[in-house]
């Protein structure tokens, strides 16, 4: 039988999905998991090395086999890096899961991030760059999410409760 994650969690980076992730895991009394952490261990070198050695589309195939496998896999709470939504098959993947949206605005964003140079999509002007990946990205979270959790000016635990609320 194919395991089925208890929750997906998607949304930007800094949006607090490793945080409320573990939380989240811990009300729910499963495991969390995260597939950004997957990769670095697979792959033995950070994010950042990675975008830097070898380009975004080389990270973007590892990062698709290492979600493809940890929603096969894990049965808890699970956290997909910011652009696993970029792609297509990952986001068919997703219909079958219940999948929290966290939200932020541009602003609260930028505030959370800042210049962010282990981040490599943030490494120059953050806040242009954040209004260009949010107009990029938004429609994606809001297709493959059963729930969406604004997160704006919240801390993570009124966040964790509000996606308990929302599942
Ligand atoms: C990315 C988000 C990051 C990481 C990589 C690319 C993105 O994950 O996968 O830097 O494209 O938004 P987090 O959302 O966990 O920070």
């Amino acid at each position: 039988m194919t395991a089925v994650s208890a929750v997906v969690l998607v949304g930007p980076m800094g949006v607090g999905k490793s945080t409320v992730g573990r939380l989240l895991a811990e009300r729910l009394g499963v495991e969390y998991r995260d597939t950004d952490e997957d990769i670095v261990a697979t792959e033995g070198r950070t994010i950042a090395e990675i975008f830097v050695d070898e380009g975004e589309p080389v990270f973007r195939a590892i990062e698709k086999r290492a979600v493809h496998r940890a929603l096969a896999e894990h049965e808890g709470v699970l956290a997909l890096g910011g652009g696993a939504v970029l792609d297509a098959d990952t986001r068919a993947l997703l219909a079958g899961h219940r999948v929290v949206y966290l939200s932020m605005d541009v602003e609260e964003a930028v505030k959370r991030t800042g210049l962010n140079v282990a981040r490599p999509l943030l490494a120059v002007n953050p806040r242009k760059q954040w209004r260009e990946l949010m107009e990029a990205r938004r429609h994606l979270y809001e297709e493959v999410a059963t729930a969406v959790v604004p997160t704006d000016g919240r801390a993570p635990e009124e966040v964790t409760q509000a996606a308990l609320d929302a599942l």
